[in-house]
């Protein structure tokens, strides 16, 4: 019987007739893998079996080859005296859950992480026939990290980004849409992918429309989708008002206010004659509910006709503004006209 196997198990070097070789392959030993799928942090069982022989198995040993090692190595070797052992280093994360008697390789591996992907090659070393081996491919799949950003859309009558939705670092790559409900046709998605070295990938969905008092306050929904993720996430996002700036009267700080000089138009303040009794400090308020800010300027008319603006920038949502004109007692500096 021996002899007999010993010629299957070589049979490609003795045979050269497939039909040989198929006909006994039938009655041959066979270790059976898988090709397995785990998501970053789980835990998967490489499975390993050896079915159809009646041979003396002498060890078991697995061999890797994956992204954080690249050269097929050996890593771990169990033999029915000495039990599972580690070769060149101890990864406590690796488990052996078969058993020698069942002629069960499986080895399971915890808290896994995209750097263990690649090829596990499980070995079954019998006698006399040597060596039988199967590969098993474990490929990892990340979750994406999910984000929304309101963009504080600028004002203007112009298409803007209201908002991005970002999956972040995601194997496969994740699908990112906007369910927009009855804005359909007023704003649109614009959705750009980038490749990482790891092979995950970050994609990203703005949001884009002219902020305009009929898409104001309306709700819609950034949807993810991947098959790293057990359910599809939804990021709920309010499109925020258009951000028009509402003038308020001037607050006169002191008397020197030249009311018929300027003119106040949302947050600009126009000098509408070139007089020395415009000189002086300007200070311009802005307020929104994220807080308030404070601009200052200072003015010096000599001559010419010039217009400043007082808008106060780095605020995000201004919602009214106020300006003054404080009293100083500073001389007046040249000031870089920002005329237009
Ligand atoms: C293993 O399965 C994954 C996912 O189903 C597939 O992408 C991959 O090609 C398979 N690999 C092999 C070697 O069969
Ligand atoms: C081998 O062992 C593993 C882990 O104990 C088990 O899940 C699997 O079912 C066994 N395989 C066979 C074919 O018995
Ligand atoms: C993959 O690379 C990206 C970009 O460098 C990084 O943000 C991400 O954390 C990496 N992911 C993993 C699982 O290493």
């Amino acid at each position: 019987f021996y002899w007999i196997y010993f010629k299957i198990g070589q049979c490609s070097q003795f045979f050269s007739s497939n039909i040989v070789c198929d006909f006994l392959s039938l009655t041959a030993l066979q270790v059976t893998g898988g090709n397995m799928t785990v998501v970053q942090g789980g835990t998967v069982v490489l499975p390993c079996k050896l079915t159809d022989t009646t041979e003396d198995l002498n060890q078991i040993s697995w061999q890797r080859k994956t992204k954080e090692r690249p050269r097929n190595e050996n890593f771990f070797t169990i033999v029915q005296q000495a039990g599972p052992k580690f070769v060149n280093g101890e990864d406590l994360r690796f488990k052996f859950v078969g058993s020698m008697s069942d002629l069960n390789g499986s080895l399971q591996l915890s808290s896994v992480t995209l750097l263990d992907e690649g090829i596990y090659t499980c070995i079954f070393t019998l006698f006399p026939s040597g060596n039988h081996i199967t590969e098993i491919p474990l490929n990892v799949l990340v979750p994406p990290v999910s984000s929304l950003k309101d963009n504080h859309p600028a004002l203007g009558k112009e298409e803007v980004s209201l908002g991005t939705c970002t999956a972040a670092a995601s194997k496969p790559p994740a699908q990112v849409k906007w369910v927009i409900g009855p804005l359909e046709g007023k704003v649109n998605a614009i959705t750009s992918s980038t490749k990482h070295d790891n092979d995950t990938t970050t994609t990203v969905s703005s949001l884009l429309g002219v902020p305009t008092r009929e898409i104001n306050q309306r709700l819609v929904h950034c949807v993810i989708t991947s098959a790293a993720l057990s359910k599809e996430e939804t990021l709920p996002f309010t499109i925020q008002k258009h951000g028009r700036l509402h003038g308020r009267q001037p607050m006169v700080s002191d008397n020197s206010w030249p009311q018929s000089a300027v003119r106040m138009e949302d947050a600009t303040l126009q000098f509408l004659s070139m007089t020395s009794n415009l000189n002086g400090l300007y200070q311009c308020e802005a307020s929104n509910t994220y807080g308030t800010k404070l601009g200052h300027l200072y003015v010096h008319v000599s001559s010419g006709e010039i217009r400043f603006d007082l808008v106060v920038v780095n605020v995000g949502w201004i919602e009214w503004v106020s300006v003054a004109k404080a009293h100083t007692s500073r001389p007046p500096v040249k000031f870089p006209a920002m005329s237009r």
